[in-house]
């Protein structure tokens, strides 16, 4: 069956579309990666998106226009996709859509909104859509998130050591594959989330991220800032856990700016960055984590992969690629995977990542051109991932 996945992280940096093709025999499931594309936000729905996140308040109006140009960018990156990935053919989209809220009070997660009708995307496509694929998941009592967990659990069992995943977004989560024992997932903190906050409000929105990290290279970290911003509750919660832009924004560093005056701003990236270092790595040392398997757009940051490497002296960083998984294409990958795994009646949650009381099938189906005419249930969930080259015959 051949898949396309879209996904826009809390970044909200534009559209990740990867295709692949899966096939499933017995415990494997094999996936062949077709290939990937970045399909921009439209300016104007960036701006958008940006003032309706939280803690802006927004209005009933801004959500259903937010809906529907979230829904209509991510139809044409579909459309994109399905042209320029699939040769015109693909069984199915799985959208991630927008995260615009990620609703949680005292660890607890009580709701959690993507925005972008899949009716768009059906339309567009002709092909049915699997979309909201973290609501059941709240409603089963877990976090909704990671939701890449699944995959990460497939691709690293069985790697020597305790290997772990670990994507670097707007927020950034870790998955640790400890041999005889379930998977452990939970996001760490903000990766670059008050990094980009910081270079928006800093460059007065000319720039939008600190783009090679150069200017926390040429900066010192404020270790009273470090010290204020670690005071964070959130590091100290163990998991199940998530987060999002909810907490880590724009007016929560400003107030912790108010309290360690740091003058200069490439000393405030500097700050953020070994910030986004010493919690992934207090993360890894919690679960002694041996091998570190990298991903998203923070990948891209050697700054802060130095800064990762500098507080892990003894574990091998690695990118997703040399796994064969394109580090910027592991999410929208992962949710393909999971929205294969829904048509076949599959669960798509790890109950020990997310904290449900139970695992779930994932998502909501909105019917193609053609009657939706779902595969045949599969009885056994897989054991592991095979990445595979060659055409696959399903
Ligand atoms: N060359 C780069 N240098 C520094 N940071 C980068 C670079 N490329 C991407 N990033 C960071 O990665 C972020 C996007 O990562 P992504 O994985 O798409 O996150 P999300 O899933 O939250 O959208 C950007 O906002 C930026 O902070
Ligand atoms: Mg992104």
């Amino acid at each position: 069956m051949r898949v396309i996945g879209l996904m826009s992280g809390t970044s909200y940096d534009g559209i990740e579309a990867a295709a692949a093709e899966f096939e499933l025999s017995g415990e494997t499931v094999r996936m062949r990666p077709l290939g990937r594309l970045s399909h921009p936000y439209p300016d104007q729905l960036r701006t958008r998106i940006a003032a309706a996140l939280p803690p802006a308040p927004t209005s009933t109006e801004a959500i259903c226009v937010l809906d529907t140009g979230i829904g209509q960018a991510f139809a044409e990156a579909g459309v994109r996709a399905l042209g320029q990935l699939c040769d015109g053919d693909a069984d199915l989209v799985v959208s991630h859509g927008q995260t615009m809220h990620h609703w949680v009070e005292a660890g607890v997660v009580r709701g959690t909104l993507q925005l972008g009708q899949p009716a768009w995307i059906a339309e567009a496509t002709g092909l049915p859509v699997v979309a909201d694929l973290r609501s059941r998941d709240v409603a089963a009592g877990g976090q909704g998130a990671p939701l890449v967990a699944l995959l990460d659990a497939l691709l690293l069992r069985g790697l020597p050591g305790v290997p772990a995943a670990l994507n670097l977004g707007g927020i950034a989560n870790i998955t640790v594959v400890a041999p005889d024992a379930d998977p452990l997932a939970f996001d760490t903190g903000p990766a670059n989330a008050l990094l980009d906050a910081a270079v928006r409000h800093f460059t007065g929105g000319t720039e939008e991220y600190d783009r090679d990290g150069c200017g926390a290279a040429a900066g010192q970290v404020n270790p009273v800032l470090l010290r204020r911003l670690l005071d964070e509750p959130y590091y100290r919660q163990s998991g199940p856990k998530s987060t999002g832009k909810e907490l880590f924004h724009l007016p929560y560093l400003l107030a912790a700016l108010a309290d360690a005056a740091t003058p200069e701003p490439n000393d405030v990236l500097a700050t953020l960055t070994r910030l986004t270092a010493v919690t992934v790595a207090d993360a890894c040392r919690a679960h002694g984590v041996s091998q570190l398997v990298v991903s998203g757009g923070g990948a891209h940051n050697p700054t802060l992969m130095r800064m990762i490497a500098d507080e892990l002296p003894a574990v091998h960083l690695s990118s997703s690629d040399d796994l064969g998984i394109a580090s910027d294409a592991k999410e929208a990958l992962a949710f393909a995977l999971l929205g294969y795994l829904t048509v076949h009646g599959l669960p798509g949650t790890l109950p020990s990542g997310t904290g449900a009381r139970h695992a779930s099938v994932l998502g909501s189906i909105t019917p193609g051109r053609q009657p939706l005419r779902l595969p045949a249930p599969a009885d056994t969930a897989p054991g592991r991932l095979l990445i595979v080259a060659s055409p696959l015959a399903d």
